[in-house]
């Protein structure tokens, strides 16, 4: 599927030489669109602030395609870590390590950890082979949902950044963030990588932050900055609602999107003004569809955007997707 416009749409060897020459590129990763530039860079790099609109406080992941490259970035790559880059890499899961004197301040945002990743994706995995380390925060404009699609980032940028193709992205959300530079272990964003999986390779327990909850106690020095900022909501905002609720909706002005997980005959009656959207207990396009549904919400102008309760198969599916849909409530 390609819906760029042909100014926007430019070859891996145009985006490469692009980046090389300190300018910016949206490009495709497994989980979400990323808008990248050359992470040894600090002029390509602060572009990324400024066309985000991004709080210069918010650290950056960086990406790579190879573990040399990690060592570059690293300090200190334990047993822990390579097994984990053994088992899931490339994939969803970005460590944070701590970093080398090198790494620049504005992409750790002065932090002295740096988060990296390696994409299960061949379009960056070529271009990073090319160009180096990429630092790429999620391609839309802060408080808005992370692009799983080319034509999200061209809603965001227009046509101030240009794009690589690469279709909807297969997991449809972001990274799991796992910060391995102390102990206990911690993942500070839930994903497709599970605690039990990451649990497992290891052959110890891991944390989970409730970002919430050390935000209070840790006001200053946030573990996840990122995690401490709005997330974006559709203008109607996004809820929670049963069926039964649902079916009060009648007598609303209201056009209510309503997302449904599990696999169910229809809701009957449907009150007018609703629209459904089942995943038939498809946790994965759920996943993969949440983000583009809010941004249709709004540009089709729904009241609002409710989500049946609902459990997926496991706790940590469950958790991954119920995550974001908290940030979207707010
Ligand atoms: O799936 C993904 O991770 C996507 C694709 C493009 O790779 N990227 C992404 O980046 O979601 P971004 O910037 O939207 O989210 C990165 C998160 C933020 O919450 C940020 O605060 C956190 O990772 N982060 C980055 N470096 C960190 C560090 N050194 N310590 C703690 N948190 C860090
Ligand atoms: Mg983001």
């Amino acid at each position: 599927m390609n819906t760029l416009s042909p100014s926007l749409d430019i070859s891996l060897e145009k985006a490469a030489a692009l980046l090389k020459a300190g300018g910016v590129v949206a490009f495709p990763t497994e989980t979400v669109y990323g808008l990248g530039a050359d992470a040894w860079n600090p002029d390509a790099v602060a572009q990324i602030f400024t066309l985000k609109g991004r709080p210069p406080d918010n650290p950056l992941i960086v990406h790579v395609s190879s573990l040399g490259m990690v060592d570059k970035l690293a300090a200190e790559v334990n047993e822990d870590a390579l097994r984990l880059m053994a088992e899931f890499w490339p994939g969803p899961l970005a460590l944070i390590f701590p970093k080398r004197a090198e790494v620049l301040d504005i992409v750790t945002a002065g932090l002295n950890t740096v988060a990296v990743r390696m994409p299960d994706h061949p379009v960056p995995l070529r271009l990073i082979h090319e160009t180096g380390p990429l630092a790429a925060p999620s391609a839309n404009t802060s408080g808005r949902p992370s692009p799983t699609r080319s034509d999200h980032v061209v809603q965001d940028f227009e046509d101030r950044v240009p794009v690589l193709e690469g279709g909807v992205c297969q997991y449809g959300l972001e990274s799991t963030v796992l910060d391995l530079s102390e102990k206990p272990y911690t993942i500070l964003r839930p994903g497709h990588i599970t605690q039990s999986a990451i649990e497992h390779i290891l052959g110890m327990p891991v944390r989970v932050t409730r970002q919430t909850q050390e935000r209070s106690t840790d006001e200053l020095a946030p573990k996840s900055p990122g995690m401490k900022y709005s997330h974006y909501a559709p203008d109607a905002g996004v809820r929670w609602m049963t069926p039964q609720e649902l079916q009060r909706t009648q007598a609303l002005l209201a056009s209510t999107l309503y997302l449904v997980h599990r696999d169910r005959e229809q809701i009957l009656p449907v009150p007018s003004g609703v629209t459904l959207v089942h995943y038939h207990q498809n946790y994965q396009e759920m996943a993969r569809d949440l983000y583009d549904r809010f941004r249709m919400a709004d540009l089709q102008r729904f009241s609002e955007v409710a989500i049946e309760p609902f459990h997926a198969e496991t706790a940590e599916q469950t958790e991954a997707l119920h995550n974001r849909i908290r940030k979207a409530i707010g």
